[in-house]
């Protein structure tokens, strides 16, 4: 125990998490045909050097049709496995856990890159459009297109990708997995009755819009080891009128944790509009309360995401019992020597285990030489 809170180890089955910050599952819309570029490999290079806990490699789709954009990963076959264990190879040198994210884009798919617009791709695009399915023809804006009802093969097909893409995960070497049940993606929209209308068992009640989550799971245990840690990512909120009640969040929730999903990535919105993040105006730390209220309802362990930025805002996340992990973006991105930074801040001896040991050396070396007093002003 440091007696820094954030700094303090935490066992999640049988891995072990030497600090409590977890990068952000983050798209880099980089990929080519699903594969891995140079960039993925210098990109996740960076972050492997960080001294986090944990990372989570960005939301891989689980079926071609299931990518947000052409620039997405993908696992949905055993070409893409030396790639996506280069990537678990990168990270467990420094010994940081590495997970993956993986997901359907749903009726958010066949789009443009962010950095592009994000627009849903036409005839009229460079990249060719693909056909988008949904749990109901219901579009996910006003100008994007209508995507097609799946049908009860579509849902086995997709329940089957999922569990494949569980297996690969594994097979690549990943410790744990997240899996994409957010921001308006296939499996939130199958739980938001805002994009549910189905009337067969997949549709309608809570219970049925919750089957096909439960079912995912459910095979995804078959070949997921019992040993590894499973997160899974909501959106606490809808964001939208007549969405999914803060009651079955909590019932999701406690159905998540009876399956054996042991964190919570407490995210939120997304529904509508097509492109990874908001933007809406948002305040630092404006999801936490989801993670703190998810966490003590269902006594399950959180993950508090966005807008967290600095060190002490973190600890108290974590020392005030807000959630169990820190999960950082766009801010490891600005600053991808964050925990060393923070270890600094909070004065801990071992400050410099968070940072290559070749920098370090030199690090320590210049402040054993330096004298600061003299700083000219
Ligand atoms: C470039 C980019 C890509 C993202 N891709 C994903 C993703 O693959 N999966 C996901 O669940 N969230 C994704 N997000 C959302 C982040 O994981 C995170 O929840 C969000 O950025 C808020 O955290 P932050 O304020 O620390 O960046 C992405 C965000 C950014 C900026």
């Amino acid at each position: 125990m440091s007696g820094v809170p954030l700094f303090n180890s935490i066992d999640i089955k049988s891995i072990s998490f030497k600090n409590r910050v977890i990068m952000s599952p983050m798209c880099q819309y980089s990929a080519e045909n699903g594969h891995l570029t140079n960039w993925h490999k210098q990109h996740y290079s960076r972050f492997a050097q960080s001294g986090l806990g944990g990372a989570f490699m960005e939301a891989t789709a689980v079926s071609p049709e299931g990518r947000i954009t052409h620039g997405c990963t993908g696992i949905w076959d055993d070409k893409f496995i030396p790639d996506l264990s280069e990537i678990v190879k990168i990270f467990k040198k420094y010994n940081v856990n590495i997970g993956i994210q993986i997901g359907h884009a749903g009726r958010k798919a066949s789009c443009d890159r962010p950095i592009d617009g994000a627009k849903p791709l036409t005839s009229q695009s460079i990249e060719k459009p693909w056909e988008i399915i949904a749990p109901s023809s219901i579009p996910m804006s006003l100008d994007s297109p209508e995507p097609r009802e799946a049908t009860q093969d579509d849902i086995h097909k997709i329940i089957n990708d999922f569990t494949l893409a569980a297996e690969r995960a594994n097979k690549a070497g990943f410790d744990m997995i997240e899996i994409h049940g957010a921001h308006g993606y296939l499996l939130h929209t199958f739980l938001s009755p805002i994009s549910n209308k189905r009337t067969d068992n997949y549709g309608g009640n809570f219970e049925n819009r919750v089957r096909i989550i439960k079912e995912v799971i459910n095979s995804i245990n078959q070949v997921w080891p019992k040993n590894k840690p499973f997160f899974y990512r909501i959106s606490s909120i809808d964001g939208l009128d007549a969405g999914t009640t803060w009651n079955e969040i909590l019932e999701l929730v406690n159905i998540l944790k009876s399956l054996g999903v042991d964190v919570i990535d407490c995210s939120s919105g997304g529904l509508s509009g097509t492109s990874a993040i908001s933007k809406a105006k948002i305040t630092p730390g404006f999801q936490v309360n989801y993670a703190k209220n998810i966490r003590e309802h269902c006594n399950i362990s959180t993950m508090a995401v966005g807008a967290i930025i600095g060190y002490e805002q973190a600890n108290n996340i974590i020392g005030h019992n807000c959630a169990d992990f820190v999960a950082l973006g766009r801010e490891l991105m600005s600053n991808t020597q964050w925990v060393y930074h923070a270890a600094k801040h909070f004065k801990l001896n071992n400050s410099k285990d968070f940072i290559d040991p070749k920098y370090a050396f030199y690090l320590r070396r210049r402040d054993e030489q330096l004298d600061l007093e003299h700083m000219p002003k």
